[in-house]
């Protein structure tokens, strides 16, 4: 006898009560740009609704994210001016350390995740340091370490590395501790694959590496064997939640580090990802909203504990509706 699967599909009300997975606002991150200057809100035009915000007008993204009950923004910065080795991204008065300060002032409880990267701040565009044309992994661990650390001397809840050497968490964790930030958590993006869906964050970020790519330390998009050692390496060293990026792409590594550890995953719905659907939706070729929640809701299906996005407000708002 054939099963009748469609039962439990007859009315909403059933469909609610058989719903495995349920898309909340708390699920969700946000990223938020800083720049330096005054009065700045500018759209990003590859971004539509993601801006470029002033310190001095951070406070209107930031209590919109509370209003709509989302619980954590992450932050990235852009430099007034960049270096060889990325100095403004370890000074204790840089663009990322000021608007730590500033949203602490506007919410004590809103959780402060920072990208620790140079990617942003160096001359070159890698997220090292360069020597000979390469990015140099120990010699950059000294400065990642640095960057994590006057971000919790700022005030984040969470650093984010998002460099792709080997040992930076080990090297955050150290120096975090030694310097009395045992209760700063790590969230590692493991995971982290050499994208072209990173497109227009680089335009947004300005972080465009100068020469050659990102593929002697980005994962190649062809792997998932490799990603359960990055992630498995993370752990080992003191991450205390993984991240796979970018998010569509990538469901089948999420389902696996999901399965492999009981670590909190995050998964990172990238620019790329965002800008597909707004430049769609803008043609009219699709359903921006039900698509937006379709591919939320498989991540979250596929095992991710919470998504960093560029949706979030709008996802906030739909959810309500
Ligand atoms: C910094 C960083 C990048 C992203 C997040 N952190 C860019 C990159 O690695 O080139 C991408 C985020 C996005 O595309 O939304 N290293």
């Amino acid at each position: 006898m054939f099963k009748r699967n469609r039962r439990l599909r007859e009315t909403s009300n059933i469909r609610d009560l058989v719903r495995e997975t349920i898309l909340s606002p708390t699920d969700f991150i946000f990223p938020i740009f800083v720049v330096e200057g005054e009065n700045i809100k500018e759209e990003i035009s590859s971004m539509p609704g993601n801006y470029h915000f002033s310190l001095d007008r951070l406070h209107e993204i930031i209590e919109e994210v509370i209003e709509v009950g989302v619980r954590g923004v992450i932050l990235f910065g852009l430099p007034d001016h960049k270096d060889e080795v990325g100095s403004g991204a370890f000074d204790k008065n840089g663009i990322i350390q000021r608007a730590v300060k500033k949203v602490r002032t506007i919410s004590k409880d809103l959780v402060v995740i920072t990208d620790v990267c140079m990617c942003e701040y160096t001359s070159h565009g890698h997220c090292g340091i360069v020597v000979d044309e390469k990015v140099d992994n120990d010699k950059s661990l000294k400065y990642i370490a640095e960057i994590a650390l006057s971000h919790a001397q700022a005030g984040a809840d969470m650093v984010a590395p998002s460099d792709m050497m080997d040992g930076h968490v080990e090297a955050i964790r150290t120096i975090l501790d030694e310097n009395g930030f045992k209760d700063v958590s790590i969230m590692a993006y493991s995971a982290k694959y050499s994208s072209a869906f990173y497109g227009p964050f680089r335009e947004a970020a300005d972080s465009t590496p100068q020469f050659g790519n990102r593929k002697t330390y980005q994962m190649d998009p062809a792997n998932s064997r490799e990603a359960m050692r990055e992630i498995d390496a993370d752990i080992e060293e003191g991450a205390d939640i993984i991240m796979v990026k970018p998010a569509l792409s990538y469901l089948d590594v999420v389902r696996w580090a999901r399965d492999r550890h009981d670590v909190p995953v995050a998964v990172y719905s990238v620019s790329g990802e965002f800008a597909m659907v707004k430049a769609a939706a803008k043609m009219g070729f699709i359903d921006e909203k039900a698509i937006a929640m379709e591919m939320h809701l498989s991540m979250k299906r596929a095992g991710a504990d919470m998504i960093i996005t560029y949706y979030a407000l709008d996802l906030c708002g739909w959810l309500r509706e």
